[in-house]
């Protein structure tokens, strides 16, 4: 069993839509996974995803209304196999945490999972209107299919 974390600024927008998306193709594919997401600052502890990204999830039959932000912890090192961060800033954010080698090797831009994307950044879609966040949902769809195909292929 694979554990997965998408890691995201304030977990509301980018990061929660991930873990929608990958819980949902699990479940399609019969994978045995275990997946969450959190954000690497606390503005939107224990808040629902923004209501944007709760739409753009819904428009694609997947449900991430009861889900709550959290703040990234030292023991989620411990706790996932995978850490997929949406951005550079994210990176460098958690990068600066891990202390060992092997915690290290388990942070990934989740954009480098695309052939077509290197060391690229999933756009903060907060600020924006609602394109961006369909652009972010393709994206993020487009990684979770790569992360499947991976899982598949490892088992
Ligand atoms: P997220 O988007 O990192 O994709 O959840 C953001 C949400 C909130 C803020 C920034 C980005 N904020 O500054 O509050």
């Amino acid at each position: 069993m694979k554990r997965i974390l998408f890691v995201c600024l304030g977990n509301i927008c980018r990061s929660p839509l991930a873990e929608g998306i990958l819980r949902n193709k699990g479940v399609e594919n019969n994978l045995d996974i275990i997946v969450d997401s959190c954000g690497t600052e606390a503005y939107h502890q224990g808040e629902s995803p923004d209501p944007r990204s709760i739409a753009i999830a819904k428009k694609n039959g997947i449900d991430i209304s009861m889900l709550k932000a959290r703040k990234f912890a030292l023991t989620d090192f411990d706790s996932f196999d995978h850490i997929f961060v949406m951005d550079k800033s994210n990176y460098a954010d958690v990068l600066n945490l891990a202390s060992s080698s092997a915690n290290h090797r388990k942070v990934e831009l989740i954009l480098n999972l695309l052939e077509t994307t290197k060391n690229q950044n999933v756009p903060d879609p907060y600020y924006g209107g609602e394109s961006g966040f369909v652009e972010v949902y393709d994206l993020l769809d487009a990684s979770c299919d790569a992360i499947i195909n991976k899982l598949k292929n490892a088992l």
